[in-house]
């Protein structure tokens, strides 16, 4: 074993910070060491993955240096739209490296196992179903679809080639959502009811003004296949290009790309297939800078009650001018507790609080506004009924757990990716579980821009 991966899980043992009350059972760190030890078997030449990166921006470029983290993996090509992103792909990983324009090329050939899809959004269902008919193993960027018309198309692909297809949230290959999910089915919060999830950001890189290249222009960007998938044809705009996140045309505004990210983890503790009635509001409050998606946006979703769960109500909100600062959280509330998460999986803390027995009387009550001598007959007949230990109210208790400094899920994600290219085993977040996770976030931005309550049949994945 590497120094490195010595050091790591050496690490990992001493940095889960637990409490004393014995809901402290170790299993997603046992699980953790399994993949770590099994990552480490020797890699023979059968072994090796070859893979290529399909839209190489922000994300593609960590997509491929999370997926490089894994034994065996080597890198065989680039797709990009903009002709700087494959100059830097060759400064980066090798002037040798096979860069193209045209995704098609890298589907074509024989020596890629696997690509990842990191495009802008409008792209990830058409090359995805394109790449599991070419054969190839395919980890698709979240959101999973544009559309959620897109969502059956894809399922269907996948079945119909068996291919090996992940999503891309990786909140659902890290630690700490996997402790989270143990410790609430282990009823450690009580019977589910609510959940609030957020991203609080305030910054111009965080409201999406991502820097345009200084020889940014339809010279050097192939704007004709950016646009390809839509219907109306735009001029050649930067900010449509490099900023696309702001429009609608190629991305899925605050919903598709942050809410999903949320539902993803929640769906993955809870074992919810989704809700069944969504409505949302939003505006575009502060970045007026020609986008047409809001900046601010708060929906609720309805799930009911199901063999997975209780139901339970989820309020979902995007703030990209928040006083508060960059922030991040998942509250899964019960009737005895919280689990607070925080980041893209890095840590949780867990709030135990429990009602007395006794319902409780005196202090801010009515008893008070009572004549005197009923005051007592009324607590002479509580102390009666309920012990001194029925009337205590049980000793909270607060459980921290974070991942070990350094600790990246992605690079988690990718290992569970590539097992299942070696093993067979079933992926870790499956076209179904990523469809279920869009759809209800892609219904927010439907509800929105329509003005009305979206009914969806989370099971067979349709607008109702
Ligand atoms: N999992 C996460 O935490 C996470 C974080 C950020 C972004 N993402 C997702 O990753 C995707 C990319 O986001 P980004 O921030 O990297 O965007 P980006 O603009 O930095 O990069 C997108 C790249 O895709 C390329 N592209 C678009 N269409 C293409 C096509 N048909 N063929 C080849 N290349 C094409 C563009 O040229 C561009 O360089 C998005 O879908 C986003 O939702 C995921």
């Amino acid at each position: 074993m590497s120094t490195n991966r010595r050091k790591f899980l050496k690490q990992f043992g001493s940095t889960i910070l637990l409490s004393s009350a014995g809901l402290s059972s170790l299993a997603a760190k046992e699980d953790m060491d399994r993949r770590i030890l099994f990552s480490e078997k020797r890699i023979t030449a059968n072994d090796k993955i070859r893979i290529a990166t399909i839209g190489m921006g922000i994300m593609g470029f960590n997509d491929t240096y999370a997926a490089l983290t894994v034994p065996g993996v080597e890198l065989a090509g680039v797709c990009d739209l903009y002709t700087g992103r494959l100059q830097r792909a060759k400064e980066v990983f090798g002037q040798t490296l096979f860069v193209t324009s045209d995704y098609r090329q890298i589907l074509d050939r024989k020596d890629i196992d696997a690509v990842i899809i990191a495009t802008s959004d409008n792209w990830h269902s058409r090359i995805a179903i394109e790449a599991m008919r070419k054969g190839k193993a395919v980890y698709s960027e979240k959101p999973m679809v544009h559309y959620i018309s897109e969502g059956l198309a894809e399922i269907q692909a996948q079945k119909e080639t068996k291919a090996v297809f992940q999503v891309g949230s990786q909140r659902v290959s890290s630690v700490a959502y996997q402790k989270a999910r143990e410790l609430y089915h282990s009823g450690a919060i009580g019977k589910i009811n609510s959940i609030e999830a957020s991203f609080n950001r305030q910054s111009a890189l965080g409201a999406w003004q991502y820097t345009i290249p200084l020889d940014a222009g339809p010279q050097t960007v192939d704007w004709a296949r950016f646009q390809e998938p839509e219907k109306v044809k735009h001029d050649y705009d930067n900010n449509r290009f490099f900023r696309w996140r702001n429009y609608r045309e190629y991305g899925t505004g605050v919903a598709g790309d942050l809410f999903v990210h949320l539902l993803s983890g929640i769906h993955f503790i809870t074992g919810s297939k989704g809700p069944d009635k969504i409505y949302s509001i939003g505006n575009t409050v502060f970045w007026k800078d020609g986008r047409n998606v809001p900046d601010v946006m708060s929906a609720v979703l309805e799930y009911p009650d199901t063999k997975e769960h209780p139901a339970f109500q989820v309020t979902l909100r995007v703030n990209f001018i928040s006083g508060e600062g960059d922030r991040s959280t998942t509250k899964i509330v019960g009737s005895e507790g919280v689990i607070d998460l925080s980041g893209e999986g890095d840590g949780f803390t867990l709030y135990k609080n429990k009602m007395p027995v006794a319902p409780g009387i005196g202090g801010w009550d009515s008893l008070f506004t009572y004549p005197e001598a009923m005051q007592k007959q009324l607590m002479a007949n509580y102390n009666k009924k309920y012990s001194a230990t029925d009337q205590a109210t049980p000793a909270t208790d607060k459980i921290l757990y974070h991942a070990p400094d350094g600790y990246n899920a992605s690079n988690d994600h990718f290992a569970n990716f590539m097992d299942s290219i070696r093993t067979g085993k079933p992926v870790v977040e499956n076209a179904v579980f990523g469809f279920r996770a869009a759809a209800p976030c892609l219904a927010c931005n439907d509800s929105y821009f329509e003005n009305k309550v979206i009914h969806w049949d989370a099971e067979n994945m349709r607008i109702v």
